[in-house]
């Protein structure tokens, strides 16, 4: 699905641009680093991991914050530090331990899961797009969401309904922000091999064609063999129906 226009790309010219990214020690975050390297950002990464994003920074050769995306001031030094950043990439998230029903899942950590995956996200738009609308140039979000934020799956604990309600806030930033230089996507990926998961896809491939959508206009990234399980489900509840395991096709 495209939106309305392309989507803002700061490597549109040739201007050298900085990225930051959240959840940049290992993973995902550690691939979207390196390809927005690749193409010539100064790097800012971001992670609660100090070791591993030390480790990142000097491989990469960047910035590495030890950040808490769960903490709103530490959000907002974050967004002082990369007062530069074009590209924003909003990736830091958790499973969780309990991946039940949701009665099963203890107090603690529906707080846990959703201040990081909800309101890490939630901190970082607070933080990054007021500044990026007021240096009025072209930037771009870029959050990672879930294929569980596009469908319900059974179990998943706290994280399928977190990452749900990050595509509803990606779509209401969307929204908001049509009409300025500021765009934001998502990528929602099925399972990808990382830290996370011990099987999926290449993380390199899941950041190259996060990256390549953006360039593209695409505003989510929908894994094409999930897309008619998530227009099923949906639309089987919009008609009164209760949700089913959805399935792959193809
Ligand atoms: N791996 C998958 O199958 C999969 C599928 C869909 C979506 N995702 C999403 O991709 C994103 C990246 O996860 P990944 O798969 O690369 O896993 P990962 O565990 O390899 O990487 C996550 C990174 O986020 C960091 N992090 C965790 N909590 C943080 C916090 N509070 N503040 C700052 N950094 C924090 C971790 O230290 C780690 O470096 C997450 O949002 C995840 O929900 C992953």
């Amino acid at each position: 699905m495209t939106t309305g226009g392309p989507l803002t790309s700061p490597w549109g010219g040739d201007r050298p641009f900085t990225a930051v990214v959240t959840g940049a020690a290992g993973g995902i975050g550690l691939a979207l680093a390196e390809q927005l390297r690749g193409r010539g950002a100064e790097l800012v990464l971001a992670d609660v991991d100090e070791a591993g994003v030390h480790t990142a920074a000097e491989r990469l050769g960047g910035a590495g914050v030890v950040v808490d995306v769960a903490d709103p001031e530490a959000m907002e030094r974050l967004a002082e530090q990369a007062a530069a950043a074009r590209f924003v990439c909003l990736n830091a998230g958790i499973v969780g331990s309990s991946v039940g029903a949701p009665w099963e899942v203890p107090a603690a950590e529906w707080d846990r899961v959703f201040g990081v995956n909800v309101a890490g996200v939630v901190n970082g738009l607070r933080a990054f797009v007021p500044r990026l609308l007021a240096a009025a140039e072209p930037a771009h979000v870029l959050v990672t969401a879930s294929l569980a934020g596009m469908t319900v799956f059974p179990g998943g604990g706290a994280y399928g309904p977190s990452k749900h309600a990050v595509a509803a806030v990606v779509a209401h930033t969307a929204m908001a922000l049509e009409g300025t230089p500021v765009g934001i996507s998502m990528i929602c990926p099925a399972l990808v091999a990382t830290g996370m998961s011990p099987v999926g896809a290449d993380p390199a491939d899941a950041a190259r064609e996060a990256l390549s959508a953006v360039d593209d206009g695409v505003f989510a990234v929908v894994p094409p063999e999930w897309r008619a399980a998530v227009v099923d489900q949906a639309s089987t509840v919009a008609h009164g129906g209760r949700p089913a395991p959805p399935a792959p096709t193809g």
